[in-house]
């Protein structure tokens, strides 16, 4: 059985290494940087004493906004995604808090990991991310406890 441990993170080379590795238009240094404090819930999958995830919310109020979660390219398809999902739905609905996030129309992967949690689609906003080739389309999800 592998050791799995979720934990609170500062950004740090390994962090953000994923960062590069996971996303097509990853965030610069210096926002990644910027995307942590008093304000944020973030955490980080560590596995066998190796970081291959971590997940970035903003929260606000009685709102958790997911503004990234990525896994190492390598780790990915073994689920590791569920325990950074899991960990912060169960944080928002201890709290009563409402979940938002935005994310690419063409990134079914984590559209499907969103669902999979019951977040549904609330509003698309036309043209909002750059492309290679031009611009695409962010849906904005949300998510609500049942206990709520
Ligand atoms: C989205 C992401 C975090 C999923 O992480 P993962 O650990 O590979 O996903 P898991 O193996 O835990 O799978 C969780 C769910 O995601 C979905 N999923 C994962 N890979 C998928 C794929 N290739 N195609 C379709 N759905 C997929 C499925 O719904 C899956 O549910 P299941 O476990 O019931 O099959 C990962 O693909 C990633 O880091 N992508 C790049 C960064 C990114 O796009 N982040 C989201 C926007 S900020």
């Amino acid at each position: 059985m592998p050791d799995i441990k979720i934990q609170c993170f500062t950004p740090d080379s390994r962090s953000y290494e994923i960062e590069r590795l996971a996303h097509a238009h990853p965030w610069s240094l210096s926002v990644f940087c910027q995307s942590h404090g008093p304000a944020y819930y973030n955490r980080q999958l560590v596995v066998d004493e190796e970081t291959v995830g971590y997940i970035i919310c903003q929260q606000v109020l009685d709102e958790l906004t997911i503004f990234n979660i990525a896994i190492d390219p390598k780790h990915q398809g073994q689920g590791f995604s569920h325990y950074l999902m899991q960990d912060t739905l169960n944080y928002a609905a201890n709290n009563g808090m409402l979940v938002f996030l935005e994310v690419r129309a063409s990134n079914t992967p984590a559209i499907s990991l969103y669902q999979t949690y019951g977040f549904r689609e609330l509003a698309k906003r036309a043209d909002y991310y750059k492309t290679r080739n031009g611009y695409e389309d962010a849906l904005v999800m949300k998510w609500q406890s049942e206990q709520n």
